[in-house]
């Protein structure tokens, strides 16, 4: 197998079973402002629990946008089991993101500071975790290969995006 024949495979993986999972942890950008899981409330560190970043209405639109592509998929490809896998990986990814925001919060990144690799794979080990309950097999050459990938294809689109001049660092 070539380079390109790998890539494509694993582009194929991670679209089938973490289509609904990156849907679902890319859309709540979407909302801007809502009301914060957490409340306002802080934790015992006298630290926020989650931040201003983890709202209700990004869950919910994340549920909504994730288990669509869920339903989309089921049905382009005739199989319900993908339904099944796509909202409970889009359900973890969301989830994989909020538990991430608590750690940040405790190690004291203040909510949007950047921790590379963690803030691109929450949501994949959120869902990756959350579909292993429900039963799904992987492959797990693919879905360590998918992970290689989300972290490069950041790291990519955030260099291209400073020599655009549309970012001021390149990382
Ligand atoms: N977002 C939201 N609700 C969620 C998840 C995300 O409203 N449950 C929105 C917020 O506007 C957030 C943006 O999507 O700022 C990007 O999400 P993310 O990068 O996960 O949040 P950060 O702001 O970077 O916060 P944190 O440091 O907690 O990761
Ligand atoms: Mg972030």
């Amino acid at each position: 197998m070539g380079v390109l024949e790998i890539l494509g495979e694993v582009l194929y993986y991670l679209a089938i079973y973490y289509g609904p999972a990156m849907v679902a942890n890319a859309s709540p950008v979407l909302v801007g402002k809502g009301t914060p899981i957490d409340r306002g409330v802080a934790f015992v560190d006298g630290r926020r629990l989650l931040g201003d970043g983890k709202t209700w209405e990004g869950l919910i639109i994340g549920l909504l946008f994730g288990t669509t592509i869920a339903a989309v998929e089921a049905v382009a490809f005739n199989n319900p089991t993908m339904y099944v896998y796509g909202v409970t990986g889009a359900v973890g990814a969301l989830i994989g993101d909020i538990v991430a925001s608590f750690f940040k919060r405790r190690l004291g990144y203040e909510r949007g500071a950047p921790l590379p690799v963690v803030d691109q794979l929450d949501f994949y080990i959120g869902a990756t975790v959350f579909m292993l309950l429900v039963g799904w097999q992987p492959k797990w050459g693919d879905v360590v290969a998918g992970a290689v990938l989300i972290v490069a294809l950041h790291k990519l689109t955030n260099l291209i995006a400073y020599y655009l001049r549309l970012k001021d660092v390149p990382w």
